[in-house]
């Protein structure tokens, strides 16, 4: 496991930015894994700039995303399908058809999860994987619990999420309670996986990932430190409670 520590956020964003650039101008038709949340919204704001102004294609990429809301459409603002249209999708040349999100509006979400994880190996797997970390440890929807979930599928957010995300809701009972996440094992065929952590929000969970490195199923990303191709990429503040 590599660690980067970036001064502020504007750099983590950038370096994660051209972590996926490398990817992408050596493998023109990567799939990328991709996340949602406020981390990750600097580093698509950086691949627009360089969609922009240096030629930077994404028209050969797939995506595959971590999660979705269950109930919640393309239509509605709080879906990740909105959030992913909105802030990188519509801005940058990839084929919508191309881009892949759990169907939270799905009759059976189970069988659905099963599909998906099927789309992601007929597509040849998830060459880099972009994640962000719960300040419960999290990592998509797979929420600190006895077992974990290796596919994607169904599952209930903790109590701890549900008041991280009602920031982006007019009111907390609006926030959806389940949701499809991608499973532990989805996440670690990815060949290569960044993790974003950045603010003191998050400095209490780096600390417990980085100071004493353990596997536990209460912490689902220290799972992610059995993978042999994992950076984090922490800011100066969400590194601060790291023993120095
Ligand atoms: P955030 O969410 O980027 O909005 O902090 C991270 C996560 O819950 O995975």
């Amino acid at each position: 496991m590599k660690v980067i520590i970036k001064e502020n956020y504007d750099e983590l964003s950038k370096e994660a930015a051209k972590m996926v650039e490398k990817q992408l101008r050596g493998k023109k038709n990567s799939v990328l894994g991709l996340a949602t949340g406020a981390t990750p919204l600097g580093t698509y704001k950086e691949l627009v700039r360089l969609f922009k102004d240096e030629d930077l294609s994404f028209k050969d990429v797939s995506s595959f995303n971590l999660d979705e809301y269950i109930g919640l459409d393309e239509n509605n603002e709080n879906s990740y399908r909105y959030f992913m249209s909105e802030n990188l999708f519509k801005l940058i040349d990839i084929k919508k058809e191309n881009t892949y999100v759990p169907n939270g509006m799905a009759n059976n979400p189970i069988e659905a999860g099963m599909e998906y994880d099927r789309t992601i190996l007929e597509n040849g797997g998830i060459d880099l994987q972009i994640l962000g970390i719960g300040s419960n440890g999290h990592i998509a929807f797979n929420e600190p619990a006895k077992s974990l979930s290796l596919g994607t599928t169904l599952v209930r957010l903790a109590k701890a999420t549900i008041q991280d995300n009602a920031r982006f809701f007019d009111n907390i009972k609006d926030v959806p309670t389940e949701a499809i996440t991608m499973g532990i094992g989805s996440i670690m065929r990815a060949r290569k996986i960044i993790l974003l952590a950045s603010g003191k929000n998050k400095a209490d969970i780096i600390g417990k990932l980085l100071n004493s490195p353990s596997i536990t199923t209460n912490i689902p990303a220290s799972l992610l430190l059995l993978h042999p191709n994992v950076t984090i990429i922490c800011d100066k503040d969400a590194y601060s409670r790291v023993n120095k």
